[in-house]
Order: C-alpha cells, then structure tokens, then sequence
C-alpha cells in the first residue's frame, strides 16, 4: 500500500464499518465518482464487536471508525444515528436503537415513541434525526461529518416503505412521512443523506491536498 493507503490506480482504500447493507450502497452511491474503492467488514477478516457505549452519537461514531482503524489498518468511516423528540428531552436519541429495552426492535421501538406520545399536542410534536459520520483517514486524522432532518411524530404509522420511525416521522417539507417517500427521495432531504454528502466533501478535500488537483476533475 502506497503512504497514502491507496490501491489500484491511485484508488483511496476506505473501509465502512457497518454490516448493513442498504448503508453501504447508499454511501456507494454517493461516492460513485470519487477514487475511492469502498471496503465493508464482510470484504475483512472478523473484526472485534464494538460496544456502543458513548453517551453522544459522535463518541459512538467515533467509537466504531477508531476501532475499525485499529483492526483493520485501513482508512475507516461509521456512522450513528438518533432520533431527538422535543417533547420528551430529546430521547431517544444515542439509545434509538434500543429503546423499547431487551429485545428491541423497529416494531417494538414505534409502539413505545407513539405510547410515550399518547396526549401530547401536534405543536408539541416536534423531533429532528441526526447522523453523525467519523471518517478516519490515513495520515491519522479524524473528521466528523453531520446531517439532520426536521419533523413530526404522528399519533399513527403511515406508509409502509423505509425502516425503523419511518412510518411516525412527517417531514413538514414534502408532507409525507419517510415510510411515503422512495428511497432517491428520502436520501436527498434525509439525516443520512446529508451527513453522507458532507463525508463525501471530506474525502473530496483529502483527495485534493493529497493529489494536489481536483479529484473529480
Ligand atoms: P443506527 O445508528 O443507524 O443503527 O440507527 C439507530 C436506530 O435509529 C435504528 O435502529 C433505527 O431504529 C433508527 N434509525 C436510524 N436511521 C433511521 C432512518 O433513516 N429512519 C428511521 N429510523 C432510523
């Protein structure tokens, strides 16, 4: 490998610590034009599990990007996201994917957010996602990379696309919830999306400096 922990033709090598597939793609996509050939752990030897104990999205991100690092020697990038609902202190939050406790799951996890939100008023309703992407690169430095979307809890799922609060989270600005939007849709006002285009800019500038030219030219 090159210093600059490149492959191929002059390709940045760029693991992304997650088993989930539909991320990986999604963040395939949006680096599609870019000189970067992305990893994902099932192209790796078994890494250590990471346990999310950081009390923010960004520790956790960071958490998993360092681990996956470490391990694997690689340029690394993870994300992790939350959903903050205004009118219960912004949880769940860092604990969105376990918060129906043991035995958690999308199903279990909207049925506990729409009890929890039983009375409250839709002005008082008001809930933002946030993902945080830590991109670690190979001369050693960490970036964090943020996306948000602003929306409503409904009183009742609707839609039947998507995943996890999908089909409870309206977003004010298409009028639909995520579960009504397809996934182009989804991605270009999304929390992920966001964030996963502002990782692409750090990548885009690390290119740059390390190339000295524009890496999409
Ligand atoms: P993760 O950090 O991306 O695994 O997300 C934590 C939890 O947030 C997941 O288990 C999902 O329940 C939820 N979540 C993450 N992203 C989305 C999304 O785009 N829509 C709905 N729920 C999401």
């Amino acid at each position: 490998m090159s210093p600059m922990g490149t492959a191929g033709a002059g390709r940045l090598r760029l693991l992304c610590a997650t088993r989930n597939p539909d991320k990986v793609g999604e963040l395939r996509e949006a680096l599609r034009a870019l000189p970067v050939a992305l990893l994902s752990l099932d192209d790796l030897p078994p890494l250590p599990e990471v346990a999310e104990t950081g009390d923010t999205l960004e520790e956790n991100a960071l958490l998993k990007a360092r681990s996956a690092y470490r391990a694997s020697g690689e340029a690394s990038l993870a994300d992790d996201t939350g959903l903050e609902v205004d009118a219960l202190g912004g949880r769940p939050g860092v604990r969105s994917a376990r918060y129906a406790g043991p035995g958690a799951d999308y199903e279990r996890n909207v049925t506990k957010l729409l009890r929890e939100m039983e009375g409250i008023p839709p002005e008082r309703r008001g809930a933002r996602f946030r993902t945080v992407i830590a991109v670690l690169l190979p001369d050693g430095s960490e970036h964090l990379a943020h996306g948000s979307c602003v929306g409503r809890i409904l009183d009742a799922r609707r839609g039947s696309g998507g995943f996890g609060y999908d089909p409870v989270f309206w977003v004010p600005e298409v009028g639909r919830t995520f579960a009504e939007m397809g996934l182009a849709e989804k991605n270009r006002i999304s929390h992920r999306g966001r964030a996963v285009r502002a990782a692409r800019q750090v990548l885009v500038d690390y290119l740059a400096a390390h190339r000295g030219a524009n890496p999409e030219n």
